[in-house]
């Protein structure tokens, strides 16, 4: 692409941000008269590692609470990890979780609580991927880095007609990225692609008559923005299945919960004693009872459908679990549960009020 065609690009869209981008609580919008080299490092850490996890709406919500909790890496780095993994409850993949605290505590320990600015650097740290260095580096420091998600993988698969199948097109598009990449106002150039592809370029009916680079965009012009990016077969999710029991003692209604190994899946949180979702489907209940069925819950992690039966039981007071412990009901949290398991306690809590 010819440079007068790129810096055309660039004024198009950047004229676009500065517009209509999204107001996110992580942004100091240029409307507000902030550019991005201003933008607090913290801030912008913290919203990656949710966004690598989660929708913009749920990590603004989740970024907010944060943020009023922890409002700087020390008060994060300080903080107690039982609290932090509670705060993450519901935002899923909980190593993400353990890896922020660690990171949190490498930057403050490491690099004297100052983010580093380059990417080589920002690599080296716990939970920080590629993308993730690159955006930061770019919103936060204003590095001209290219940073590529979904959505900006989507744009520029359109913007060139890059007609390659995932995952092979993704070289092709790195490339892209790295020739359009401006030297200035990277940050806000990343994020603009980013906004446009969740606002305009939508991955099934993209808003071409809204969209600000329509008239240098290759796929557009040839009618086929449409089948792009052309991606390859899917690959199979595991389905598996499984056991939880939801127990609670008859005498002071006190729930049985037991902490998940460290590591697996949502290591180390809290949940109904259940069986390990790596193939073995069975296993003894936890605690003698009368134990019996409420139903399924279905629920999807990473690469993993999960089927599992719920088992429910109203305990005796003289019942000694193999596994787990009895939470009194006034510390029981539902809240602070990952999703799996509130789902689960939301199911088992009406048929165990009728036992
Ligand atoms: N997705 C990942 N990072 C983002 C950001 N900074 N703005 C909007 N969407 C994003």
């Amino acid at each position: 692409m010819k440079i007068a065609e790129r810096q055309e690009i660039f004024k198009k869209l950047l004229h676009w941000y500065d517009h209509h981008g999204r107001d996110l609580p992580w942004r100091w919008h240029p409307r507000q008269g902030v550019i991005s080299c201003q933008v607090d490092p913290y801030s912008v850490w913290l919203s990656e590692v949710m966004l690598q996890q989660t929708t913009v709406a749920m990590a603004s919500e989740r970024f907010i609470e944060f943020r009023r909790r922890w409002p700087t890496i020390e008060h994060l780095a300080h903080a107690a990890d039982e609290e932090v993994m509670a705060a993450w409850a519901g935002l899923g993949y909980y190593a993400r979780a353990r890896n922020l605290l660690k990171c949190a505590r490498e930057v403050i320990e490491k690099f004297s609580g100052e983010f580093p600015q380059d990417v080589e650097d920002l690599i080296t740290l716990p939970g920080i991927g590629p993308y993730t260095a690159a955006a930061i580096s770019s919103i936060a420091f204003d590095r001209p880095t290219a940073a590529v998600d979904g959505n900006i993988e989507r744009v520029l698969s359109r913007l060139f007609a890059v007609s390659e199948p995932f995952p092979k097109a993704k070289s092709v598009i790195n490339r892209h990225a790295k020739e359009l990449c401006p030297h200035k106002r990277a940050g806000d150039w990343n994020q603009a692609l980013m906004d446009l592809g969740a606002m305009v370029c939508k991955p099934r009916n993209p808003k071409c008559s809204e969209c600000p680079i329509v008239q240098e965009c290759q796929s557009y012009q040839r009618g086929i923005q449409q089948s792009l990016p052309k991606k390859s077969k899917r690959r199979q999710r595991l389905s598996q299945q499984g056991i939880l029991y939801v127990g609670r003692r008859r005498s002071d209604k006190a729930w049985l919960l037991e902490q998940r190994p460290r590591h697996g899946l949502l290591g180390g949180m809290w949940g109904w004693p259940g069986s390990d979702w790596d193939g073995n489907s069975t296993l003894p209940p936890p605690c003698e009872g009368d134990w019996r069925s409420v139903g399924e819950v279905s629920h999807s992690l990473t690469h993993l459908d999960l089927q599992l039966s719920v088992q429910i039981a109203l305990l005796a007071p003289s019942a000694t679990p193999t596994r787990g412990f009895f939470v009194p009901t006034e510390q029981f949290c539902p809240s602070r549960l990952p999703t799996l398991m509130r789902k689960t306690h939301k199911m088992a809590d009406k048929a165990i009020a009728k036992l």
